[in-house]
């Protein structure tokens, strides 16, 4: 299926590692050019000289999603290098320490809410302003399947993936009359440099884990909580964050899918 996203300008949040290097690659790989944003700046560059190698077109930007002078500049200068912006990526997330709700500190659930919720907000609104005048664009976050289903130990980020679902329902309704569509993606498990510190503060809470590798605990939660029986990759990811970017799926918006192998149904 040819997605056509040749005359697409495209930003992605946290695309230096992970999920977020999958889908700067896919959507490059798709035609896009990719604006790949991420608090590191060797990592943007590395992502955007992948997409460069592999023949596609790229801007690598040093910004911290969660701020707002920060966010601001990473727009403009996506302007003044390309002109437009027509997709947004909120990847950006994750970032609490697993603990149980009881004993967390406010300063570990504010840590939570920033980094999932305001960076969504931040960047939404400033791409969205852009979008607006031009009456098209696609915004896509990023939640997960703790965004759909509790899980203990995972309270802040829980919460803030549910409220990345509730903003991208906000933000589709408000935002449908200027033609712009806004979905949310769910992955399920994705292997990562993210899984080191989930099973780092896992270990440190189960005593069945104390012995256990990153890799031992990604694998059992696997088994244990995916029908197909396999984790997911970033590519997989990308894959479905491409279709939302393109017009093929220009009627569907406020919709929060799954890519997680069956973990959760709903
Ligand atoms: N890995 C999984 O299993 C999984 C599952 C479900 C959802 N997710 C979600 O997918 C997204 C990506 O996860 P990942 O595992 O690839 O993460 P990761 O930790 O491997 O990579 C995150 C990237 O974002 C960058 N980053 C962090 N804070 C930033 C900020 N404030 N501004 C700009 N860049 C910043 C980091 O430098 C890093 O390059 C997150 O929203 C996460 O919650 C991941």
């Amino acid at each position: 299926m040819d997605l056509k996203l040749e005359d697409k300008v495209a930003i992605v949040t946290g695309a230096g590692n992970g999920i977020g290097r999958g889908i700067a690659l896919g959507l490059a790989a798709e035609g896009a050019t990719v604006v790949a944003t991420d608090l590191n700046a060797a990592d943007a560059a590395r992502v955007v000289a992948d997409i460069t190698a592999q023949g596609g077109k790229g801007l690598a930007l040093q910004a911290d999603a969660t701020e707002e002078a920060a966010v601001g500049a990473m727009v403009a200068q996506t302007l003044a290098a390309f002109g437009q912006v027509d997709v947004l990526v909120n990847n950006v997330g994750g970032g609490a320490d697993p603990e149980l709700l009881v004993k967390l500190s406010v300063a570990e659930w504010d840590r939570a809410m920033t980094v999932n919720l305001r960076s969504v907000f931040l960047c939404a609104g400033a791409v969205a302003r852009e979008m607006m005048p031009r009456r098209q664009g696609s915004i896509i976050n990023i939640s997960s399947i703790s965004g759909k289903l509790g899980e203990s130990l995972m309270g802040p980020y829980c919460a803030g993936k549910f409220g990345v679902i509730g903003l991208t329902q906000v933000l589709a309704k408000e935002l449908g009359r200027y033609g712009i569509t806004v979905n949310a993606v769910c992955p399920g498990y994705v292997w990562t440099p993210g899984w080191e510190n989930i099973a780092r503060v896992l270990r440190a809470n189960y005593t069945t884990l104390a012995e256990k590798s990153t890799a031992q605990i990604f694998q059992e939660r696997v088994r244990a909580t995916v029908p197909l029986g396999r984790p997911q990759t970033p590519e997989e990811i990308a894959s479905l964050v491409a279709f939302l970017a393109s017009a093929r799926a220009r009627s569907i918006t406020g919709q929060a899918i799954n890519v997680d192998g069956g973990a959760v149904m709903h």
